[in-house]
This record gives C-alpha cells, sequence and structure tokens, in this order.
C-alpha cells in the first residue's frame, strides 16, 4: 500500500521539480550555512538562516548578481574559526571575498582553490605563519590581494611576482622578511610597510613612495634614504636597465598608437566640420559630455537666404510647403506654420541618433526644437498622423509632447517646445557651471522621482509597444527651471527603420540586446538604472557612446564597488555628506539603479516594483 502510493507520488515530485526550481533548496544557500558553521558562533550573521535565500532576502554580506553568489564580504564582525574553503567552492560565480577586520588566525585558508578569484581581502585578522612560495599560481584571475596588518611570516611567495593582473598589493603590518621579489606588473596600489624585508627597493616599484616601504629597517634604496651595498646597487642597475630597455619600447608603441589616433581623430574632426560646413556651421565647440553643438546664424529676414544656408532637404520643404503643412496637435503655446519656422532665427542644437535638431525662435518670442528625423521613413502618413496625435494628446509634468509635425515622404519633422535649461546630461557633465552647483541631493532624488513617474505614464499610455520609450538617456531628459525632468524623444520604436534602430535608440545599446538580442518593456528599466547610476555617481555612463569608448563604465564600477562594501565611494563627490541618514537613502537609491540594471532582464526589478522602491526613498 505504502509502495504504491509513493510510486504515484514519484512522477509528481519529479514534475514539481522540473517546474519549480525556485522551490527547492538552493544549494548556494546551503554552501553559505555550510561556510557559517565553521565560524565560530556569532550573533552578527543571524540574517542566514535556513529556508530563506541569500539573494533575495539579501543575506549580510552576501552579493549576488542574476541570483548567483558573486561577492562574499563579512567585515568587522568579530568572526573567528576557521573558514571552510570547500563550501566557497560550492558558489560557482564567487569572484571577491573579503573577511576584513576580523578574530581569524592561523594559517592561511586554502583560498588557492577558488581559481576564478578576482580579489581576496584577509586584511586585519591574526593570521600568522609563513605562506607556501606557491600558493597564488593558481590564482591566474586575481587582480586584488590585501593581507595587511596580520602575523604572516617569511618570504613574500614568489608567486605573487607571477600573476598577470594583479593590480593591488597590500602586504603592510606583518612579519614578511627576506628580499622583495621582482615584481614585473604595474601596480595602482602597493605597500610592504612594517615588516622585516631586507635588501635594495626594485626601481619600478620606488615611485609608490616611502610610506609604502617604511617601517623595514632592512631595506635600502632612495626612496627609502638609505644607500644600497655596492653590490646589491650593481645587480639592481643591471637588472634595472634591461627593464628600461623593455619599458622603452613600451612607451615607443604606446606612442605610435597615440599618434595614430590622432591622426585618425584629425581627419573624422576634419570630415564632421566640412559636414557643418554644408549645413551653415560656422563654430564647433565640444559641450556637454561629448554631445556636439554647432552654432549657426541664419539670417532671419530673407526667406530664400535663409532656405540657402540650411541643408538641402530642408529646402525643399521650405520652398514647396504652404503653411498648413505642420499639422498642430498641441495648441497650447499657440498656432504657427512653416512660414513661421522659416522666418525664426535658427540654431544647430546638436545631432542625435535620429537625427538633427534645431532651435528656433519666432518673432512672438516662442522657442521651438526642430528634429529632423532622418531614421524614419517607411512608416505610412496615415501611421505617422495617428501616432503624432497620439503624441500631442500627452499631458503629464514629466512629458515634454510635441507641439505639431510635418511629413513628406522624404521629410519628418517634429516641434517641440524648447527648454532653457537644457538636458540633464548637459547639466550633469556640462560646463558644470551654477546649474551643476543645483544640483544637490534632494534636487537629484526630485530628478529621479520625475523620471521613473513619465516613463510609467509613457508605459501605460504605449501600453501595446514593445519599448514604450526606447531612447531613455540623459540626453533625453530636459530640465525645466524648476528641475522637473521632461522626457522626450520617446515610443518612436515602431516609427524607425528597424535597421536604423540599433544606431538610433539607446535600448539597443543594453545587455538586453547585445547580449539577448531582444529588446523589450524591461529595457526601459535597464535604462532608468542607468540614468540613476549616472545621477548618483555624476559619471558619464561609456555605454552612451556606441563605441563604449570614453566615460566610465557605471553599470561595472558600482557593481563592483557593491561587491567589495565600497558602495559609498560611489557617490557624486559634489553631494557627498557626513550625515549618516542622508547617505544611507543616497545609496538606497544607488542600489535601486544596480537592480534595475541587472544584466539579465529576467532578473531585472519591473518597472512597477523598481518605481516603488524609488518612491520610497526619503530625502
Ligand atoms: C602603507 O601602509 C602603512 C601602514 O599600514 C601606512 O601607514 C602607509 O600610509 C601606507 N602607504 C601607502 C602609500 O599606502
Amino acid at each position: 500500500m505504502a509502495a504504491g502510493r509513493s510510486f504515484l507520488l514519484l512522477p509528481l515530485f519529479l514534475l514539481t521539480l522540473s517546474f519549480s526550481p525556485a522551490c527547492l533548496p538552493n544549494s548556494e544557500d546551503d554552501a553559505l550555512l555550510q561556510l557559517k558553521r565553521s565560524f565560530a558562533p556569532s550573533s552578527s550573521l543571524s540574517s542566514w538562516i535556513p529556508n530563506s535565500s541569500a539573494c533575495s532576502a539579501r543575506w549580510l554580506g552576501v552579493y549576488c548578481t542574476n541570483n548567483l553568489v558573486v561577492g562574499l564580504h563579512l567585515s568587522n564582525m568579530a568572526l573567528s574559526g576557521t573558514i571552510d574553503v570547500d563550501a566557497l567552492l560550492r558558489l560557482p560565480g564567487l569572484r571577491s571575498i573579503g573577511f576584513v577586520n576580523n578574530s581569524f588566525s592561523g594559517p592561511i585558508p586554502q583560498f588557492n582553490k577558488l581559481t576564478a578569484l578576482k580579489a581576496l581581502f584577509l586584511t586585519t585578522n591574526q593570521f600568522s605563519g609563513p605562506i607556501p612560495p606557491d600558493f597564488f599560481a593558481s590564482l591566474a584571475a586575481i587582480k586584488k590581494i590585501g593581507l595587511s596588518g596580520n602575523n604572516f611570516s617569511g618570504d613574500i611567495p614568489n608567486s605573487l611576482a607571477r600573476l598577470p593582473l594583479l593590480v593591488e598589493l597590500r602586504l603592510d603590518d606583518n612579519g614578511f622578511s627576506g628580499a622583495i621579489p621582482s615584481f614585473t606588473q604595474h601596480f595602482r596600489s602597493f605597500n610592504v610597510s612594517n615588516n622585516r624585508l631586507e635588501g635594495p627597493i626594485p626601481d619600478e616599484l620606488a615611485s609608490f613612495g616611502g610610506t609604502s616601504f617604511s617601517g623595514n629597517p632592512g631595506l635600502c634604496g632612495k626612496v627609502v634614504g638609505k644607500e644600497c651595498e655596492e653590490e646589491a646597487r650593481q645587480q639592481g642597475a643591471t637588472s634595472g636597465e634591461k627593464r628600461t630597455g623593455l619599458v622603452r619600447a613600451v612607451i615607443t608603441v604606446i606612442m605610435v598608437s597615440i599618434v595614430v589616433m590622432l591622426i585618425i581623430v584629425l581627419i573624422k574632426t576634419a570630415r564632421r566640420q566640412e559636414g557643418n560646413r554644408n549645413m551653415g556651421g560656422i563654430g564647433v565647440r565640444k559641450d556637454g559630455g561629448g554631445e556636439e553643438v554647432v552654432q549657426v546664424h541664419v539670417p532671419s529676414s530673407n526667406h530664400s537666404r535663409t532656405s540657402g544656408s540650411t541643408k538641402k532637404g530642408s529646402n525643399s520643404v521650405s520652398k514647396r510647403n504652404a503653411v498648413g503643412d505642420l499639422v498642430m496637435v498641441n495648441e497650447e503655446k499657440g498656432v504657427f506654420g512653416l512660414p513661421d519656422l522659416m522666418k525664426a532665427a535658427a540654431e544647430v542644437l546638436g545631432n542625435g541618433g535620429m537625427g538633427s535638431a534645431y532651435k528656433a525662435t519666432m518673432s512672438n518670442g516662442l522657442s521651438v526644437v526642430v528634429k529632423r528625423m532622418r531614421e524614419i521613413n517607411k512608416i505610412s502618413r496615415d501611421s505617422f498622423d495617428a501616432e503624432m496625435r497620439q503624441f500631442g494628446r500627452i499631458r503629464h509634468p514629466n512629458i515634454l509632447a510635441p507641439l505639431s509635425y510635418h511629413y513628406r515622404k522624404e521629410e519628418k519633422l517634429i516641434v517641440s517646445q524648447y527648454i532653457p535649461k537644457g538636458s540633464l546630461l548637459y547639466v550633469l557633465h556640462g560646463d558644470r557651471g551654477t546649474c551643476h552647483g543645483d544640483l544637490h541631493w534632494p534636487t537629484r532624488l526630485k530628478i529621479v522621482k520625475g523620471i521613473a513617474r513619465g516613463l510609467s505614464f509613457l508605459h501605460s499610455e504605449f501600453g501595446s509597444h514593445d519599448l514604450p520609450h526606447g531612447n531613455l538617456k540623459s540626453s533625453n531628459v530636459l530640465l525645466s527651471d524648476a528641475y522637473e525632468p521632461l522626457l522626450t524623444d520617446f515610443a518612436f520604436h515602431p516609427l524607425i527603420n528597424p535597421s536604423s534602430a540599433p544606431q538610433a535608440l539607446f535600448s539597443y545599446k543594453t545587455p538586453d540586446y547585445i547580449q539577448y538580442q531582444q529588446v523589450s518593456r524591461k529595457t526601459d528599466v535597464y535604462c532608468l538604472g542607468t540614468i540613476i547610476l549616472e545621477i548618483m555617481t555624476g559619471k558619464f555612463p561609456s555605454q552612451y557612446h556606441s563605441n563604449g569608448k570614453g566615460g566610465t563604465d557605471v553599470v561595472q564600477w558600482v557593481l563592483t564597488a557593491i561587491a567589495e562594501g565600497r558602495e559609498a565611494e560611489l557617490i557624486d563627490p559634489d553631494i557627498k555628506t557626513n550625515d549618516t541618514e542622508s547617505l544611507s537613502h543616497m545609496l538606497q537609491l544607488l542600489q535601486i539603479g544596480a537592480s534595475c540594471t541587472e544584466s539579465n532582464p529576467q532578473q531585472r526589478l519591473n518597472l512597477g516594483e523598481a518605481i516603488r522602491r524609488i518612491e520610497e526613498v526619503q530625502v
């Protein structure tokens, strides 16, 4: 009877297994609990409890990406006992570990089994004894090692000198003895002070300054103000000469590459300037985070000369079209036609992914932005009209809806109100003038909340669109005089040539398209996250450049810093504060930005959840 029952239950159990993996005990959570058991009993890890999930329940010190544990940083927790490295081996995504400022003692645990490790911090514990010379040989991916403030002794392991990616090595405040190995890496941070090291300080390390070597009476070299003995000096000289040769070769290669790059840039600039001259441009200035702004002066009195100084396409527009050809979709700012635009004083604002934008100030004083939509070509007049009328009906405090448009097969213009303060991109990264100074924390939070509200509105207004916004980035967020954000350039996805979309829309520069070849409504969440990280760090995201060069990869930077428990360092120094409460709210918002930029769309917050969490953040 009982056997029969379990026979029936088995297929059911298997079904459960295959369809709801989330309900199974997660082996990563299990591994962490195994690790916890190896520590001496402590109340610090009270959040680590069975039947909860390390990643979703956010166990203290555990950092996840896509629900995979990638970082473990247990700092200042008075932990002692052993560290079960075999438990850590069960965390395949683990790249960064830290046990900073605890009470672990004994020989160094076998962290060298974790061969994918990128960072290891054991700073300020009581680890002791020598470390075998080849201990680090298996850690080929490691970039940062911190062993400061322990009682390690014996030689500095030679294997450290052969780690190709190592950029940070802190061995200060230990009992290491013997000579400093011949390191060949280009360290960003290096410190061996307060040990018992002897012999000459290698030339290429001297640049770190005396404080990196002090407290080692046996060390010699200019940098510690102590001449080395003759023999040691000559040895240093020969190996130094060899290295100087190498350094020279490297410098030559770098110089040649720089010259080649310069030439390429010059050629490109020259070509672009030629293009601008064709548009009547007379000056180019770099501005606002690399956006190019071209000032064009168009004589406003003479109609035909006006046409003559704009591009060919516009020429034919202006000559052939009558007033009626500008279709008003929103008359709140008044009614105007193409001739009013043609007579206006005009200025080229810049070239975006979708076309160029002009500012026109009409004789009635109204300033508008006219966008020539280069990439909208394959759409019928009816669909375009319908789309524009829907745009025109939009009324939301965080959306800048178009006022009018012009449609011809070969020319599409969209006209909207000109916003004097300019874009968030410009105010954040531009001339750092007075406006940037106004961007204190409450203002930044207000901007983020406004963007989130505008985006939420677009998601309901364009409920059936794959990409309700599709092009959310700081250059498409304008700021009102009161710093209320206004979203522009939204919902163009259905209007755009599919072949041009990857160039025209920021959505196509996200992991959704690059890694998963599919944009979706979640892609807007990623773009929102990027803006949040941009606002909180004050850094220009490299994501905005089509070639990924220049700017900061804010997504990766934030991820790494959070994994290493250094998130406070991310906050833009201009808003950084000693007020711990404000700081915790800033970090809360930063964390939301990080969750929104989760690279796997499935693991990413959905917009509703993101907005709910953003609204919870207090000044
Ligand atoms: C090196 O470490 C010592 C001791 O921890 C510290 O006093 C010194 O400032 C450090 N120097 C550098 C350049 O980091």
